[in-house]
């Protein structure tokens, strides 16, 4: 007489266990992951997800902010960190552990940190192997909403990413390695390096060493965050590669000095100087870009559409 009555129990109190172990064994962990949005601060997920089809591809995920905090968390002392005035501890949560968790698909082999700016930060594998990127979720204790503001005096959250300590691994000419630490991410994308960087690599084969090539490289760790190219790459300057490739091609003098001294040209610029770019960095960089401006006769076609729509070509207010 019990016995069926026991099953029963037995059974109701093992099927949620057992739910949530077949859930957990799928790569998108169904524990924290939701199919919409539940608040503002949510952390989005996307891109290439392990067991998402391709016609799927555009399907979005969210995190919360209050289960992100529940993950185990890495804590440092960062003295290095451009975003922070004076040594700083970061507590958070590894990109790498989240690709794992959130079910990153095998053959993505980047991660592209989307910010509110639409600025991008890229971390390919080797760059997440190397320098151990954390995504933010606590400075010096607080939580976000007593985060001190950016540089620009805008809001630091709702995601940050940063690293125990950053050691630049290699250069081009002038260029070194770059940190790669946004403010204000709001979005995860699980990638490929081949199709995100593959998008600006220019056309034909190249040594290593020659000069589009070093600009390319360049180009990729450093341009790539705030002008893009066909939807890939950050917006936050609204200048597409075209537009700089036009530059590069029709007036190399002033695309350089804008590179090096943006505020030369226009007092109210918000591009960042690369002071530290000599004349051949600069040549390279430029090389790379003459290589996507287009042929004569379409560069004038195009100047003449662009005509009635000139915007990109004009100076953009401060952002
Ligand atoms: C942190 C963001 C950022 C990065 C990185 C960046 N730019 Fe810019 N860039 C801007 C913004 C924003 C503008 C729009 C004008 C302004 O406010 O400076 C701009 C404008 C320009 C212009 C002027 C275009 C015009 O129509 O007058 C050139 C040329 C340019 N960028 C080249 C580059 C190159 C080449 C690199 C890489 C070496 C680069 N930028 C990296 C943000 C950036």
């Amino acid at each position: 007489m019990i016995a069926p009555r026991l099953l029963i129990w037995v059974t109701l109190l093992i099927l949620p266990g057992l739910l949530e172990f077949s859930s957990s064994a799928q790569p998108v962990s169904a524990a924290a992951v939701h199919e919409t949005r539940t608040s503002e601060g949510d952390l989005e997920l996307g891109g290439e997800l392990g067991g998402v089809s391709a016609g799927q591809r555009r399907y979005v995920r969210y995190v919360r902010y209050e289960e992100l905090l529940a993950m185990p968390q890495e804590t440092y002392t960062v003295a290095d960190d451009s975003n922070f005035k004076g040594t700083t501890e970061i507590s958070g949560v590894p990109l790498t552990a989240l690709a794992k968790l959130f079910g990153q698909a095998a053959h993505s082999d980047l991660i592209v940190a989307i910010c509110y700016d639409k600025y991008r930060a890229n971390y390919p594998k080797e760059y997440l192997a190397i320098h151990h990127p954390i995504l933010v979720l606590k400075i010096n204790g607080q939580l976000r909403d007593k985060w001190p503001a950016s540089e620009y005096n805008t809001s630091m959250g709702p995601y940050m990413i940063s690293h125990p300590t950053f050691k630049p691994k290699f250069n081009v000419l002038s260029h070194k390695d770059e940190p790669q630490v946004p403010f204000g991410v709001t979005r995860l994308d699980f990638r490929t390096q081949s199709v995100v960087f593959g998008t600006i690599k220019p056309a034909g084969n190249w040594a290593e060493d020659s000069a589009v090539w070093q600009g390319y490289r360049i180009a990729r760790e450093d341009c790539y965050r705030c002008h893009g190219l066909h939807g890939e790459g950050g917006e936050l300057a609204s200048r597409s590669w075209l537009v700089l490739a036009a530059w590069a091609a029709t007036d190399a003098g002033r695309f350089k000095q804008y590179i090096r001294n943006p505020q030369s040209i226009l007092a109210c610029a918000k591009m960042p100087a690369h002071v530290e770019y000599d004349d051949a960095t600069l040549e390279v960089i430029s090389a790379y870009f003459k290589t996507f401006a287009l042929p004569q006769g379409a560069q004038l076609a195009r100047d003449q559409a662009m005509r009635g729509k000139s915007k990109n070509l004009q100076p953009k207010k401060a952002h």
